[in-house]
């Protein structure tokens, strides 16, 4: 039996042990990981990112009342309980805020829409208990996962019948408005919409989007740095800011508007650092496209630089990188040169990096992080080769 069929079993024997019977669904959603395109989502740009098999298991059974009670396994079994009508922040328990907020901006929806508001008066309590297996802080979405696999229990316990892109939504309302973290809709819509072995190119601008699949030789390798991330939302809404700031000067909705031709005409007007965030999210969206399209092709030579000159950006314009991700992604470039695409992936300050090689590299990449991660940063590295899956919704 593997690791996963055994927590399994041990998540419904712990929920039929706190609540005296069974559950009557699971939902999952899984975790993420971005292949390029970082901090263009919220600038209504283009991102590449894939649903891995990594995620959150939500097991749920309805009650007769309007209490949730919610048990995070991860968190030591911890629970807590919530009625509908009166859903709060909650300082002390702070993994229970993805949950409230998710059931929050549910019913809020569901009310404010007339055709919604006899479901929205349908919906009742719930008992619901959790676990995952998303190494958690380390930048690969478990917060989303989370949320999109709570909307998704709650849509199936009550017949709601949200889609993918309604649950993406919420979840993206309920970490903005609700917890208080200004995050774009990347992380929750491909932990919605996913697909087993591709890669979805979103335009955040209209929420379109196509796949591509994962060339056949191709690996995804991630390396989880373990660096401490401090500062992660502070740092994330102010790089936020200034890109709203920036756009501002150009008296345009957001940088996706905004061409090459333009920011290069405005250098020396544009105040410094808002000119090289501006230069980062123009630049890339370009090569976002240019990725889904080398993808396509299983071009590493393209990747390879794309991903390189990416991670570049994130790190001297952009300003979200560390000196440990700086340096894996460093030795890691050298040792693999145009046969893999290399860069960090996602909000930055720590976190992880991804790799995207053909498979016989698996093990350089393996072996080049043993030799010399730890040794050069006193840091001990995950490292996961991943598949890409199917999102929640398209189970
Ligand atoms: C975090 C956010 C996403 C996105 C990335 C950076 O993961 O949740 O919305 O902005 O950072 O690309």
């Amino acid at each position: 039996m593997s690791s996963l069929t055994i927590k399994a079993a041990r998540a419904e024997q712990a929920f039929i042990l706190a609540y005296g019977s069974g559950s009557e669904l699971q939902a999952y959603a899984p975790g993420r990981v971005n292949l390029i395109g970082d901090h263009t989502d919220y600038n209504q740009g283009f991102v590449l990112p894939v649903a891995i098999d990594m995620g959150t298991t939500v097991l749920a059974a309805k009650r007769s009342d309007n209490l949730i009670n919610v048990i995070a396994m991860d968190m030591g079994g911890e629970r807590v309980s919530f009625r509908l009508e009166q859903i709060t922040f909650d300082e002390a328990v702070s993994w229970s805020n993805y949950v409230r907020g998710s059931i929050l901006c549910l019913l809020q929806a569901l009310r404010l829409n007339d055709h919604d508001k006899d479901r929205a008066k349908a919906v009742g309590g719930a008992d619901l208990l959790i676990h995952g297996n998303i190494p958690q802080g380390s930048g690969l979405s478990s917060s989303a996962s989370l949320e999109i696999a709570v909307l998704k229990a709650m849509s199936d316990l009550y017949g709601l019948g949200i889609d993918g892109v309604q649950a993406a939504k919420l979840g993206q309302q309920a970490e903005n408005e609700f917890v208080g973290c200004n995050c774009g809709i990347m992380d929750q819509l491909i932990s919605a919409l996913g697909q087993d072995n591709r890669a979805m190119l979103l335009d955040c601008r209209d929420l379109s989007y196509r796949y591509a699949a994962l060339p056949d030789d191709v690996v995804m390798v991630i390396i989880n740095s373990n660096v401490q991330r401090d500062l992660v939302e502070s740092e994330y809404n102010l790089r936020r800011q200034q890109c709203d700031e920036a756009a501002e000067f150009f008296d345009r909705p957001s940088l996706r508007d905004v061409s090459v031709e333009r920011l290069c005409a405005v250098e020396g007007q544009l105040e410094s650092t808002l000119y090289r965030r501006a230069r980062h999210v123009i630049s890339e969206n370009a090569r976002t496209e240019r990725t889904f399209d080398a993808l396509k092709s299983a071009d590493f030579q393209r990747l390879s630089q794309l991903m390189s000159a990416s991670h570049a950006s994130l790190r001297d314009d952009f300003e979200v990188t560390t000196p440990e991700i700086d340096f894996l992604v460093a030795v890691l470039a050298e040792r693999l040169g145009c046969e893999g695409g290399v860069r960090m992936t996602g909000g930055g300050f720590g976190g992880c990096v991804i790799a995207l090689v053909p498979k016989k590299h698996v093990v350089t990449v393996e072996e080049t992080v043993a030799e010399h991660y730890q040794v050069n940063t006193g840091l001990t590295a995950d490292v996961y080769v991943c598949s890409a899956q199917a999102g929640a919704f398209n189970r």
